[in-house]
């Protein structure tokens, strides 16, 4: 199999000097990572080349992926010669490092599918250390009413490390309605709202779908957008997570998310790794014998 793979490469290399530029996307996919998974970046709110060029390589890097190895930096899209569409990002469900949204003027994030930041590598600001930062949101030319006006992250249920930051988001709705203490596991105020860190006045109510108890909890308007909440009883000695359940009890540390039970192999996620019904910190062949989160049988 894995000659194959090394054979198939080989070919494709040498045949792209026949074929040019068609076999470029090809040899991307080696560069850029393979199967679900894809690698993030580390520039922070920077980019490289014209508005178009920065575009086009957020979407050949992350167009159908699912996993990312490191920081999602989603940032600079203010052009307005560009109509961005990124629904592209709604396939990624995990990120391992930080997640970085800034100098955008999209109403929306379709991060729609995302569950897990793991935040292994964090954001620095000003000596904290962030997991998911949403920060200048608001149109860089004349126009006023164009920014981001819904974060929209409906499955996102842990950010392992560190805090979130929001600033300089005037336009952005419902972030306030969230529970991010159910998301931020151990930390007491998980959030930090620099200046303008949503409209402090927004008018925008939740969906009635998305009560429970007698508040609404979510990312952005109607019923898909709801945050499902759980409120686990949790003791300070677990380690992680709590039992998804009115039953107290401390997830494994393997878990992400929450658990059925106390086993590596209750989780309703896992941090890292999944070797068949466990989850593990790393694969019984290697790490690179993964796609994903999942162990791949040698
Ligand atoms: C905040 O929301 C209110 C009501 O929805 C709206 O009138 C106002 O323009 C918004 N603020 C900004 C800065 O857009």
């Amino acid at each position: 199999m894995e000659f194959l793979v090394k054979f198939v490469s080989v070919v494709l290399l040498f045949a792209s000097s026949v074929l040019g530029v068609e076999i470029i996307s090809v040899v991307e996919q080696s560069v850029f990572g393979q199967g679900d998974e894809c690698y993030g970046t580390h520039v922070g709110f920077g980019y490289s080349g014209t508005p178009e060029f920065h575009y086009e390589s957020l979407l050949r890097r992350y167009r159908g992926c699912k996993h990312v190895e490191g920081n999602l930096e989603i940032t600079n899209l203010q052009s307005d010669q560009i109509s961005y569409d990124l629904s592209f990002l709604s396939t990624i469900e995990v990120v391992t490092g930080y997640v970085l949204l800034g100098l955008l003027d999209l109403e929306s994030i379709p991060l729609t599918n995302l569950k897990l930041i793991r935040a292994d590598n964090m954001f620095n600001i000003m000596g904290e250390d962030y997991g998911l930062v949403v920060a200048f949101t608001d149109a860089a030319g004349e126009n006023k009413n164009r920014g981001l006006r819904e974060l929209q992250l409906p499955s996102l249920k842990e950010i392992s490390r560190g805090r979130v930051l929001f600033m300089q988001n005037p336009l952005l709705n419902f972030v306030n309605t969230i529970a991010w203490n159910v998301i931020v596991p151990g930390v007491t105020n998980p959030v930090t709202y620099g200046d303008s860190a949503y409209n402090t006045t927004s008018l925008e109510v939740c969906d009635p779908a998305c009560e429970n108890g007698n508040q609404r909890f979510c990312w952005g308007r109607g019923p898909k957008m709801c945050q499902i909440v759980h409120f686990p009883i949790c003791d300070e000695l677990c380690p992680g997570r709590c039992y998804d359940s009115t039953i107290v009890g401390c997830c494994h540390p393997e878990c992400a998310v929450g658990c059925t039970g106390p086993s590596n192999s209750d989780c309703l996620m896992c941090k890292y790794f999944k070797a068949g019904e466990a989850c593990v910190s790393s694969c019984p062949g290697g790490v690179s014998v993964r796609n994903g989160q999942d162990c791949l049988e040698d």
